[in-house]
């Protein structure tokens, strides 16, 4: 009796185990494909054939763009493209001599000299909150938040405050800054807008109540994927927070 019960239960989970690495590996080939064409340079050229040469040249003089991660990556692009087009733009930056570097280099290339730069560590919820009193007393309208700043770390590190690095910085920072913006915001309304930088590594993971990655073993790209899904969800509404404190 004992042995047919045990042999049911390694049965069940040997069944379980053989689903769960179906589903991953479904979700893997469907992403590989889906990102493929998506999200690849390639993704990018079939995507930029609907473009509108108008809307590429569009000038945006006296706009104000708070681009967070702005010294590196896509977040340096997006800058100085906004600065290219004429618009304010506030560079938030963690590293204070990589943040001249980046703000010198796109004030020569563009010419433009109302870019600005901001230093911030949005692993910090304290930190984020502190730049953000700072930074409303410039009174200034925002008119776009670009929220670029990431990062996918692979050790498990944990942060002053006591949160897991990628989830402090992918999600809890990104969560603070957009907050703490919304009076600001709301001065360049109905012009304002926020842009967060997701990325379609998202599809990979599903939704999780382990926000932390503290109830099995840490894996730095599905905690990255999973933050990317969050920010995703949060930034469409589809998220309700519960917040203490
Ligand atoms: N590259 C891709 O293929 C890809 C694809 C999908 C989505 N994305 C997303 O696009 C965004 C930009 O990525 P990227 O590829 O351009 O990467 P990147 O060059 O590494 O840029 C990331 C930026 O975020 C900043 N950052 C990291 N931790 C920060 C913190 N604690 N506080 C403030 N800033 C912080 C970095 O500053 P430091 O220079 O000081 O580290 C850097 O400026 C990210 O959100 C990423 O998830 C990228």
């Amino acid at each position: 009796m004992i042995t047919a019960t045990l042999h049911f239960q390694i049965h069940i989970s040997s069944i379980i185990a053989l689903q769960m690495f179906l589903l991953k590996t479904w979700r893997s080939t469907a992403f590989g494909v889906y990102g493929y064409l998506n999200f690849t340079k390639s993704g990018f050229l079939e995507h930029s054939k609907h473009f509108k040469p108008e809307d590429m040249q569009t000038r945006i003089e006296g706009k104000n763009c708070v681009v967070t991660g702005a010294n590196s990556g896509i977040g340096y692009a997006t800058a100085e493209g906004l600065a290219s087009r004429g618009a304010n733009v506030y560079m938030v930056c963690r590293n204070k001599e990589r943040g001249e570097a980046a703000l010198s280099k796109i004030r020569s290339t563009t010419g433009n000299q109302n870019v600005h730069l901001e230093v911030c560590d949005l692993s910090s919820v304290s930190k984020v909150k502190s730049f953000a009193s700072k930074f409303a007393s410039k009174e200034v309208p925002v008119h776009v938040l670009v929220n670029n700043a990431g990062l996918l770390e692979n050790k498990r590190i944990t942060t002053s405050e006591g949160f897991e690095l990628n989830f402090a910085v992918n999600v809890l920072g990104t969560f603070a800054i957009t907050e703490s913006m919304v009076p600001l915001l709301e001065k360049a309304a109905p012009d304002a807008r926020v842009i967060t930088v997701s990325s379609g590594g998202m599809y990979t993971a599903p939704l999780t109540t382990d926000l932390q990655f503290s109830d099995e073993k840490f894996d730095g790209v599905e905690q990255y994927a999973r933050n990317k899904r969050i920010q995703f969800m949060l930034q469409s509404g589809k998220l309700e927070t519960n917040r203490k404190g």
